[in-house]
């Protein structure tokens, strides 16, 4: 049988269901991203059949996506801060809520002419490609460094450093945490694993995602307390800390701050759902 973009997403939305709240426009997405041509050129080619064998991975992908895997590994896409991110199941899928990271660092970084940023576990690069883009646009001379103990997600980072064209102004590290940083920065960013090893039932869409990426101990903090340990011996004086923590872990991170630390210029931000989820911390 043969088909039209029309009718296979048609054809196909339903058995998406279950799994999307976007069922025909994923049916969409995997079209488009399979044939390289976009919604436009199907609305202005109509009739135009849809090769065999691209319905037949189509098929495939559909079976996949029923089980759960998720759609950005399947399009090797994710967008995030307006920008491109190619992603595959060696790094994290980036989050909509991690955009304010960039956001609060800007504001940060805005007023100063010659900066230096440290990004602690960069995954696909997000945050590193996206803080390097908006500065590039502002005619700012920033030094960024993006570390992962991942040599795969290393690899991701500087591809899409590459194809978002800001490789010139980031240099990538793979490092466990501060083993490999011998500089002191102006901002220190991170988006560290933080879910709690005993929650792992509780999220069952995350297998497909790295572990190494996702779960920090029993108790989802083991890596924020080891990077409140150690940050300040990494910043520049007047410098600023900013760092994502999962949504009921604001108590406990203040509970530490305030045990364990000498830290006194702190707040947690909420964010578009007023859920605490960044701490920022002034030096
Ligand atoms: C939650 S993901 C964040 C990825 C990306 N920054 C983002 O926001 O989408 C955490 C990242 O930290 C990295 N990571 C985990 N443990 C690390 C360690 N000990 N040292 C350096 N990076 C680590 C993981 O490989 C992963 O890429």
């Amino acid at each position: 049988m043969s088909y039209t973009y029309e009718n296979l997403v048609f054809t196909l939305k339903d058995e998406l269901k279950e799994i999307s709240s976007i069922p025909s426009r994923e049916v969409q997405i995997l079209i488009e991203s399979l044939t390289k041509k976009d919604k436009m050129y199907y609305i202005k080619n109509p009739n135009e059949e849809i090769p065999e064998a691209i319905v037949l991975k189509i098929y495939n992908f559909i079976k996949k996506r029923q089980k759960g895997y998720p759609l950005e590994y399947m399009i090797h896409n994710k967008e995030f801060y307006g920008l491109n991110f190619y992603v595959d199941s060696a790094v994290l899928i980036p989050r909509p809520e991690t955009e304010m990271l960039v956001d609060e660092a800007f504001k940060f970084l805005k007023p100063k002419e010659d900066i230096s940023i440290l990004d602690l576990g960069t995954g696909s690069g997000c945050i590193a490609v996206s803080l390097a883009h908006l500065l590039k646009y502002k005619g700012s001379k920033c030094k960024i460094i993006a570390t992962d103990k991942s040599f795969k997600a290393i690899k991701i980072a500087r591809r899409n450093a590459t194809t978002n064209k800001v490789k010139s102004q980031i240099k990538f590290i793979e490092s466990n945490w501060f083993e490999n940083i011998n500089e002191r920065y102006d901002c220190i960013i991170s988006n560290p694993p933080y879910v709690k090893k005993l929650d792992k039932e509780k999220f069952p869409n995350l297998i497909f995602e790295p572990e190494d990426a996702l779960y920090s101990g029993d108790d989802g903090l083991t890596d924020i307390k080891y990077l409140l340990d150690n940050v300040q011996n990494f910043l520049n004086d007047d410098g600023l800390f900013l760092c994502e923590f999962g949504y009921d872990e604001k108590g406990d991170i203040e509970k530490y701050i305030k045990e364990k630390t000498k830290f006194t210029k702190y707040e947690f931000l909420n964010d578009l759902a007023g859920i605490p989820r960044v701490l920022k911390i002034l030096f």
